[in-house]
């Protein structure tokens, strides 16, 4: 299998836009991108953000929250400090996530965010299927935290698995959007799929 190359490491236009806007990583203009086409957080929301390292979804959510709502954030690495006062964030797998987190972040969200990525390998394949699992991951979760009409946000990297994935969040959400945000980077397979409005459970 031929590995690809990247343009990674490059600071590109948004990446210097990031540092200059005082954002840790220049994804947040995906989410930028995202909330002014989908208004996906509403002031006041409680959000949840998977994959929330280093941190710049966390402050971008957070100040659309506002102080009359909140963002948790969950991520194997760590954030460090320097969050408003309505973040929170707990260090931990996703895919393995003990009782303990689950308790902590508890439930009743208006929005679940994931920007999950694996380490990637440069193998398309592997690497779509990987992102397959995380997705999933979020999937789940969302199903037992989000309140019912709440949104989900999910990147995928492209692959075998993405029309299952469309498919299952067909299934929960009233609405379902595909979106690639202008900013991801020019080689790279990932795609936002986005569920509107959660179903009621059994209300398929
Ligand atoms: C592209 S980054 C997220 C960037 C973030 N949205 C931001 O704006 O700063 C993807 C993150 O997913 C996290 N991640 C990947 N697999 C995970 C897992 N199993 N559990 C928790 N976090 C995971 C990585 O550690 C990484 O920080």
């Amino acid at each position: 299998m031929k590995k690809r190359k990247t343009d990674r490491g490059r600071p590109d236009h948004y990446a210097k836009k990031a540092k200059k806007d005082n954002y840790p990583a220049r994804s947040i203009y995906k989410l930028e991108e995202i909330q002014k086409k989908f208004k996906v957080i509403r002031p006041k929301d409680r959000v949840l953000d998977l994959g929330c390292a280093p941190g710049s979804w966390l402050k971008y959510a957070a100040g659309i929250a506002g102080p009359g709502g909140s963002v948790v954030g969950l991520d194997i690495k760590d954030i460090g400090s320097g969050y408003p006062d309505n973040v929170s964030f707990y260090q931990c797998d996703i895919l393995e996530m003990d009782a303990a987190v689950r308790e902590a972040i508890g439930g009743g969200y208006n929005v679940v965010l994931s920007d999950m990525a694996p380490s990637t390998t440069g193998i398309r394949s592997v690497d779509a299927a990987r992102s397959f699992v995380l997705c999933e991951a979020a999937l789940e979760i969302a199903g037992e935290v989000l309140a019912p009409g709440g949104h989900f946000v999910a990147k995928i990297f492209q692959g075998d698995d993405f029309e299952a994935f469309v498919a299952a969040v067909k299934q929960q959400y009233k609405t379902r959007k595909i979106f690639k945000p202008q900013s991801c980077r020019k080689d790279s397979k990932e795609i936002y799929v986005i569920g509107m409005g959660k179903k009621q459970k059994g209300n398929g």
